[in-house]
């Protein structure tokens, strides 16, 4: 056998997520005690027991990263942010501390209009380098593929702008990224009299024009009060389907709006947030096969009443994920820590429920087989954790455990160095 460019070795235990969605989530992480990992080419040649690692597979040029007794598991998929916009909103984060609601805020002239007007100031240039540090602390986290969301724009041009944005920037850092057009995120203020014109704008003009330069695979809406409605959606949606998009919506989050009864009904590739989806819409969402994205941070950053109901969605059968959902409005954090915590804490996950719901669970969510897991043929996208089991990343509450970040076979992060001790 070539030796392997790349060799992952002296691990506690190498998560594979080779499991299924519907199975035990302990089991579905699939650990090889001791674990190896060989790399050839960005993909992965090899995986097993370390007592079991050809011994031709190491030769001089092979890169060894030792894992020092920390656990490896596949790279972060990061399924929900709105990470390429332009200003901030910590005003507004003041303003929820003395008592203001997020839709308060947002009827005032705040919320998603005030980042689209400093969005639409914005360059695609200006865009691409602030939103480079976000990109590089999720990487330091051990995310390697996010989704990234546009809906800052709301015209032709700068929706276009912002997707070119995230063009350029999967192209000059590591994270893979996954573009999605939100163009229905809000009702901009020019259109607010004339809401049909803002759909048809939509439906005529920005749909078209993002799906004939290719720069995102799916659209996604917000339903909810003070966006979009379930007939509106059904247009918007219905429209970027005919285009060739996958479709995804954010549902039921300030308001139980039956939106998780829509995405089942148009077949939606996932449903997000859900903090207010009913009994009937976990049943729906079950029966569509319909992944969930939840999203806590966004609950405990907006000090909202309800997180989404994690456990009673997984009882159900529903692939369940989580994501950051970064973004200057409701959940102005990269902290994948913070987000396994608060799900085990407050969404009734479990550890393993909620590690399989930022990798695998993510992974489908996207409609992305191969990524979110570690498998012979597949990306080699791993991280090393300065822990010995996954158990310690949501009890360690938002504490980076982050040690080496390998993207395609290259080390592309370690945050807290190679060597460094074990936490415990
Ligand atoms: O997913 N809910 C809608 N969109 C974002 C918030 C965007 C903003 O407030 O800027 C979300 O939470």
């Amino acid at each position: 056998m070539a030796p392997f460019d790349v060799v992952i070795r002296g691990t506690s235990e190498v998560l594979t997520l080779s499991g299924r969605p519907d199975e035990p989530a302990e089991s579905a992480l699939a650990p090889i005690p001791n674990g190896a990992i060989g790399i050839v080419e960005g993909k992965i040649a090899w995986l097993g027991p370390e007592a079991a690692l050809p011994q031709d597979g190491v030769g001089p040029a092979t890169e060894i990263i030792e894992a020092g007794g920390g656990f490896v598991g596949p790279g972060f998929v990061d399924p929900h942010t709105h990470l390429v916009f332009a200003g901030e909103r910590s005003g507004e984060f003041d303003q929820r501390a003395r008592g203001k609601s997020y839709l308060e805020l947002g009827a005032a002239g705040g919320g998603i209009m005030a980042t689209v007007r400093a969005t639409r100031a914005a360059s695609e240039g200006e865009l691409v380098a602030l939103a480079g540090p976000r990109l590089r602390r999720l990487l330091d986290q051990g995310v390697t593929t996010a989704e990234v969301k546009s809906g800052y724009g709301l015209t032709v041009a700068d929706e276009v702008k912002l997707l070119r944005a995230v063009r350029h920037l999967g192209t000059d850092q590591p994270i893979e990224l996954v573009p999605t057009l939100l163009c229905a995120h809000a009702v901009p203020e020019e259109h607010r009299s004339d809401r049909a014109r803002f759909v048809s704008l939509c439906v005529e003009e920005i749909i078209p024009a993002v799906a004939q330069e290719d720069l995102a695979k799916t659209c996604d809406i917000f339903v909810d009060e003070g966006a979009f409605t379930h007939d509106e959606a059904r247009k918007i949606l219905g429209a970027a389907r005919a285009k060739g998009l996958a479709v995804r919506l954010h549902a039921d989050q300030l308001t139980a709006n039956a939106g998780s009864e829509l995405a089942a009904e148009l077949g939606a590739r996932s449903a997000d947030h859900l903090e207010n989806v009913s009994p009937a819409g976990v049943a729906a969402l079950a029966k569509a096969g319909v992944s969930a994205v939840l999203v806590p941070t966004s609950t405990l950053f907006l000090r909202a009443e309800r997180y989404a109901p994690g456990h009673a969605l997984r009882t159900a059968g529903v692939n369940v994920a989580l994501c950051t959902n970064v973004n200057p409005g409701s959940a102005m954090s990269e902290n994948v820590s913070l987000t396994l915590g608060l799900a085990c804490l407050e969404n009734g996950l479990t550890a393993a429920e909620a590690f399989w719901g930022f990798t695998r669970g993510a992974a489908i969510a996207l409609g992305l087989p191969e990524h979110g897991r570690l498998a012979v043929g597949g990306p080699a996208d791993a991280v090393v954790f300065g822990c010995s089991s996954y158990l310690h990343l949501p009890y360690h509450l938002g504490v980076n455990h982050a040690r080496a970040v390998v993207k395609r076979g290259l080390l592309v992060a370690s945050p807290r160095g190679l060597g460094t001790e074990l936490c415990h």
